[in-house]
């Protein structure tokens, strides 16, 4: 029932106590939960900032429907896809295995020439919209882990991503942002911290078949 205690202590925290940091054996610890995600193929097509700088945020906070979380909270994690996903990316991926676990081509040409193959017949859209997907499972694990940490957060979809990759330059960087992480602790007057959870009774939610 612990992690169920976990889930339930968590919340879409609105107002986080801007004077509670992160330290940074806890920031370690959310840079490789999202660095663990599993990704479809091991591809790892995400990249995640971590912005402590005040001024930065409170500039993104006008870009984010003046939602406080994104000025007060402790970091904006912003989780970003990669936008260079094409046969050399996948060369790559595989060059790194092979050196990592010192093993030899033959083993495995078959699954590079696949994979190199299945990407270059999918279109852009096809590519990004795929690794919008895996943001979505690294913004779920953060989420999970920060409950288990005992760190507040705040999923967020509600923010302006065109304005948001001209402030980081992530064009430059080939990247593009698609999910928000405020981190940080609870304010102690956040009023959502004390409301009921909720959610649909579970045998609503889940259907057994035996
Ligand atoms: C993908 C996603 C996007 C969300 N975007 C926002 C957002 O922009 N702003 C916000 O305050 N909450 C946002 N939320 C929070 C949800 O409203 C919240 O998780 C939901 O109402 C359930 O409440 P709980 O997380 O407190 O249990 C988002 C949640 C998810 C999963």
């Amino acid at each position: 029932m612990n992690s169920i205690k976990n889930l339930e202590w968590r919340y879409a925290t609105k107002k986080f106590d801007s004077n509670k940091k992160l330290n940074s054996s806890q920031l370690d610890t959310l840079k490789n939960c999202f660095n663990l995600t599993a990704t479809s193929y091991g591809l790892q097509p995400l990249k995640m900032l971590v912005i402590s700088n005040n001024k930065l945020k409170q500039q993104l906070f006008q870009y984010s429907y003046n939602q406080a979380q994104v000025a007060d909270c402790s970091h904006l994690l912003v989780l970003c896809i990669k936008t260079n996903i094409d046969g050399d990316y996948v060369d790559e991926k595989f060059d790194f295995e092979k050196r990592l676990r010192g093993i030899e081509e033959e083993t495995i040409s078959g699954f590079r020439n696949f994979l190199k193959d299945t990407i270059n017949k999918k279109s852009e859209n096809e590519i990004e919209s795929s690794a919008v997907n895996q943001a979505y499972i690294a913004l779920g694990n953060l989420m999970t882990i920060c409950a288990f940490e005992q760190i507040d957060s705040c999923p967020m979809e509600g923010f302006n991503p065109q304005k948001f990759d001209e402030i980081l330059n992530l064009k430059e960087q080939q990247l593009k942002s698609v999910l928000l992480l405020p981190v940080g602790f609870r304010a102690k007057d956040d009023f959502m911290s004390q409301l009921e959870k909720i959610r649909i009774p579970v045998e609503e939610s889940v259907i057994e078949i035996n």
